[in-house]
């Protein structure tokens, strides 16, 4: 173990925001002293139970993008099938509303007057749990726009620039089953089973006009008010801008002011399904392992420095002149100071698709099962020019990371802004 210790307690403030309702609940029972107390105790129970957590779904900007990050997510991207504008605008109206119901702990759509000759609305997995933090997070991919050349649904002018197609990395090995979509949903929760129901139910919803293309399970738990740890064990998500602060955000995850009127509020979220090889990086040394990340793992502080929050200083040397950091380090290559200043917000998942049996015919003859496990990588930004694309492109090419990860699945999305109650996801887009 390294010299710097586990800290137990937590240094920032609870990652959770939960919901005032449980405060107004108990404001409005304060009357008679035995329904205070009962009050009191739902409140407790609100305050406290992730379970009971609600996250708004109308508003500037969607949910799920700076919301505090939940435990679970389920992403899926979809590819559109109709040749009608109608069919869209009416599938985006409709998910919008169910997404509304579902984030505040309802079934997609209202179960009364389901007659038994009839499919319900909902599938009903999750009556009775709670909203559980869910936000849903909805994208347009390029596919929307334009088509195998084709401007199906009369969007083509539309497209904005900085929704370009990614180019190909270095040492990408995308399937395309996991890679792109024209639709993007993501649902996030404190629940496993309430995110990828939210999922579920929109996916139905249309039903004859889209097929799915991928969708992705992911989890990423931390102790209350600490930075969780991905698979590599390493804290995950330290020195991203600070989602408290609405002028980082403007700068680097909103889009630009230059952009299109429909995206004002919106952000572009780019999609890394990443394999990692855990049994691979299981054999390596601790000391080695902090090489590749520039990071002490128990404490998350740079090398060099103590606490993980700790200004990432690229120029601190040891008593030989060589950089504290190394310089194929993760965390150098990443750094805003290596990219003139690009910045974006992370908010990957881990993920564990069960294991693959390997067996290889040539030296060094291996039969070995392995796990089908590693990063959801999920990242918004104001540009992805600016943003993921260029920071990716130095990782993919010195990273010393790249052995034990490889890129199977790619996407990138315009998450437009939050809906106005009423209206729909995308309004403005479809003029409608
Ligand atoms: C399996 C893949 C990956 C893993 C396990 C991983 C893990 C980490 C860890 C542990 C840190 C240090 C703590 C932190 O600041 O959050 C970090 C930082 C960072 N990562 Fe990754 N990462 C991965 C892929 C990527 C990719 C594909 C990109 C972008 C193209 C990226 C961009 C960044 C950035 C910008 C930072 C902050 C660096 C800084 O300013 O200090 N990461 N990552």
């Amino acid at each position: 173990m390294s010299s710097d210790d586990i800290p137990n307690t937590p240094s920032r403030p609870a990652r959770r925001g939960f919901l005032k309702a449980g405060a107004a609940l108990g404001a409005s029972l304060g009357a008679a002293s035995g329904l205070a107390k009962a009050a009191e105790a739902k409140h407790h129970a609100m305050a406290t139970d992730p379970m009971l957590a609600v996250e708004p779904f109308y508003g500037e900007h969607q949910g799920g993008i700076v919301t505090p990050q939940q435990a679970h997510t389920y992403v899926a991207a979809f590819d559109l099938t109709t040749t009608s504008r109608d069919d869209v605008i009416n599938l985006l109206r409709k998910w919008t509303e169910s997404a509304a119901q579902m984030t505040q702990g309802r079934p997609a759509a209202s179960l009364d007057g389901t007659g038994d000759d009839h499919p319900a609305p909902d599938s009903g997995d999750v009556l009775g749990l709670g909203p559980a933090g869910l936000t849903v997070t909805f994208g347009f991919g390029p596919g929307l726009f334009t088509s195998q050349e084709k401007d199906r649904y009369g969007l083509a002018s539309k497209r904005p620039a900085a929704l370009v197609d990614l180019p190909r990395f270095n040492g990408d090995q995308l399937i395309a089953q996991k890679t792109g979509g024209d639709l993007f949903v993501q649902a996030c929760a404190s629940d496993a089973q309430v995110a990828f129901h939210a999922v579920r139910q929109l996916a139905r919803q249309g039903y004859g006009i889209l097929n799915m293309r991928w969708g992705q399970a992911g989890f990423l738990s931390g102790p209350r008010g600490q930075t969780p740890r991905n698979l590599m064990g390493f804290k995950d998500g330290t020195n991203n801008p600070p989602t408290t602060d609405p002028k980082a955000m403007n700068q680097f995850v909103w889009a630009t002011a230059t952009d299109a009127p429909w995206m004002q509020g919106g952000t572009y979220t780019v999609v890394r399904r990443i394999r990692i090889t855990l049994e691979h990086w299981d054999q390596m040394e601790l000391g080695f392992q902090e090489q590749v990340f520039g990071r002490r793992k128990y404490s998350g502080a740079p090398i060099g420095q103590k606490k993980e929050f700790d200004n990432v200083d690229l120029d601190a040397q040891d008593k030989d002149g060589n950089p504290l950091i190394p310089e194929n380090s993760h965390v150098r290559l990443s750094n805003r100071a290596s990219n003139d200043g690009a910045q974006i917000l992370r908010r990957s998942y881990s993920y564990n698709d069960s294991t693959n049996f390997y067996i290889e015919r040539w030296p060094p003859w291996r039969q070995e099962t392995e796990y089908d496990a590693g990063l959801i990588f999920i990242a918004h930004q104001g540009d992805p020019r600016t943003g993921f694309i260029p920071i990716n492109e130095r990782l993919a090419k010195f990273d010393m990371m790249n052995q034990f990860t490889t890129h199977v699945g790619s996407a990138i999305f315009a998450c437009p802004p939050g809906a106005k109650p009423g209206s729909f996801i995308g309004a403005e887009l479809f003029n409608a």
